[in-house]
């Protein structure tokens, strides 16, 4: 007989493995069915996220942003380091250490909340009464499962250029791109979003040479115009980063000598560049491969996406599904949050999540982050609003660390003063917007956190006079 669960997750990215958590934490039987292979050939948990994402890509940006400091920054503070080099081979295996010690770690997170671990394909076949049959295929060997509940939590795949497949040596997606043996002299980037722009600046910083190749009529149209201005300015300017809009590519050809890109630019002029290798970052597609048999009617949206409603509920009785595999940003924590809500509905319970308040951080330096709306959607949604904005370099901790590009800007409703949107760019901003998202979800005004004592010396304090600055009683501007 097969094996029967309660719940049986599949994918263990941070969607599914906290979802699979959470349900063993609730009562319920839980199996969590993962197919990932590492590039030894190893099963590891923790999806793209752990393994070729999210992490592995903070670990190289941090790697490169210490070779930064030294070759641009130590001097100020006085410090000489001859002789200084970097070993790329090195800065890899860092990273490969952290991404097994955090996906090796999800394993035992599981065995501590009696989750069984399944390696494989996992495919739903059909009910069997009030219970849903699952098949998992691994190799040759296939097991089927049974589950009261399913949770679909299966992320998402690079999306590659039309009629490009990725190679990884030459056309690199995210796998690729953080795993480039030796720094390349001639970069290109399809793409200035999110990966394009962490992943550009990491080799850049080591010294490639680095173009980016954006479709869009402007740079990262999704963040607050002010921010990314700024963002733009210090790319372009400080770090060297050739970025083009506008742009239309024509052809992308991998050969002997590179991988040559035509594209036209924003003025219709043609151009053509041979790169040693060539980072597709245009987004990515959500994986439904092969996931439910034929006659199971899995719902899916125009877009490929898995639909569902607003509780991750889709059509079919019992089947959930969450984290990029459905609509809504495709980030980590969003993936798990949805996970944790996920089970305690299983449970009966009601949670609710707030994705207004979803913050966004691009990790390059300096970092971007930000929650809530962005001044260009107030204004084209008629919103009355005051905003405050203070910069990094007036400020003494910002100073100290040398870090002083960028600011920090809020933007509150004209009448009842409520926090619509905390946009910053500047060191650590990515550790900054949680009072913000906090603030946001308790419904704050700028007035809450004008009152609140904030550390001194401190970045915080640069939001603390954003927020004074909403009603123009900053102290320091
Ligand atoms: P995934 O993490 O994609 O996990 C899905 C898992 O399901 C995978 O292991 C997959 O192999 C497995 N799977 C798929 N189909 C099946 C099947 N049929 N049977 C069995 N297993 C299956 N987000 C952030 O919030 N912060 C960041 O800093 C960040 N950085 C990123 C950097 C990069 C380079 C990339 C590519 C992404 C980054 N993201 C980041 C996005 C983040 O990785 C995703 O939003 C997140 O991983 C989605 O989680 P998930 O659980 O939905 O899916
Ligand atoms: P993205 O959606 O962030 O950016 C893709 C970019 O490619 C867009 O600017 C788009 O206009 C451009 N583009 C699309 N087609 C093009 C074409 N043919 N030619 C030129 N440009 C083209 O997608 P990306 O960078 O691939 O990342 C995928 C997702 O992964 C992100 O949206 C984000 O959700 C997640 N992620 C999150 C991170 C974080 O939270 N720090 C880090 C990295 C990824």
């Amino acid at each position: 007989m097969s094996q029967q669960f309660d719940v049986v997750v599949i994918g263990a990215g941070p969607g599914g493995y906290i979802a699979a958590i959470r349900a063993a934490q609730l009562g319920f039987s839980t199996a969590c069915i993962d197919e990932f292979k590492n590039k030894e050939g190893n099963a590891s948990l923790g999806g793209t996220c752990l393994n070729v994402g999210c992490i592995p890509s903070k670990a190289l940006l941090e790697s490169s942003e210490n070779w930064e400091r030294i070759e641009h920054k130590f001097a100020a503070h006085g410090i000489t380091v001859e002789g200084a080099k970097f070993d790329v081979a090195k800065m890899l295996e860092r990273k490969n250490g952290i991404v097994s010690k955090l996906t090796q770690g999800i394993g035992f997170l599981f065995k501590k909340n009696k989750v069984t671990s399944l390696h494989g394909h996992g495919r739903i076949l059909g009910r069997n009464g009030d219970r849903w049959q699952l098949e998992v295929a691994d190799g040759d060997k296939t097991d089927v499962v049974e589950a009261t509940h399913v949770i679909i939590a299966t992320g998402s795949t690079p999306r590659a250029f039309p009629g490009v497949p990725f190679d990884n040596e030459l056309v690199l997606d995210n796998e690729g791109a953080l795993a480039i043996p030796a720094v390349p002299k001639k970069l290109g980037v399809i793409g200035a979003g999110v990966i394009g722009l962490e992943m550009g600046s990491v080799w850049k910083r080591l010294g490639a040479d680095v173009t980016v190749l954006e479709a869009a009529p402007g740079f990262l149209l999704a963040a607050d115009e002010a921010v990314a201005k700024e963002a733009h300015k210090i790319f372009t300017k400080d770090l060297g980063l050739k970025i083009n809009t506008s742009v239309k590519i024509a052809k992308v050809e991998p050969g002997k000598k590179g991988v040559k890109v035509e594209y036209a630019d924003s003025e219709g002029k043609d151009h053509s560049i041979t790169f040693d290798k060539l980072i597709v970052a245009i987004g990515r597609v959500p994986n439904t491969w092969n996931l439910a048999a034929e006659g199971v009617g899995l719902p899916v949206d125009e877009r490929g996406f898995i639909a569902v409603d607003g509780e991750c509920r889709t059509s079919l009785p019992n089947v959930w599904a969450i984290g990029d595999v459905v609509r809504g940003p495709m980030l980590a924590h969003k993936a798990s949050e949805e996970g944790v809500a996920v089970a305690e509905r299983i449970a009966g319970q009601h949670p609710h999540i707030d994705f207004n308040t979803v913050p966004w951080v691009i990790y390059t330096s300096p970092e971007m982050a930000w929650v809530g709306k962005t001044e260009q959607q107030l204004k084209a949604e008629g919103v009355d609003y005051r905003k405050g904005q203070f910069p990094f370099s007036p400020n003494g901790r910002a100073l100290g660390l040398g870090e002083v590009a960028g600011f920090c800007k809020m933007l509150a409703d004209a009448k009842t003063d409520r926090i619509l949107g905390v946009h910053i760019i500047g060191p650590f901003a990515s550790e900054l917007i949680a009072e913000a998202v906090v603030a946001m979800e308790f419904n704050a005004s700028s007035e809450d956190i004008a009152r609140i004592v904030h550390a001194h010396p401190s970045l915080s304090e640069s939001l603390h006079e954003a927020a004074l600055g909403v009603d123009k009683r900053g102290l320091h501007s």
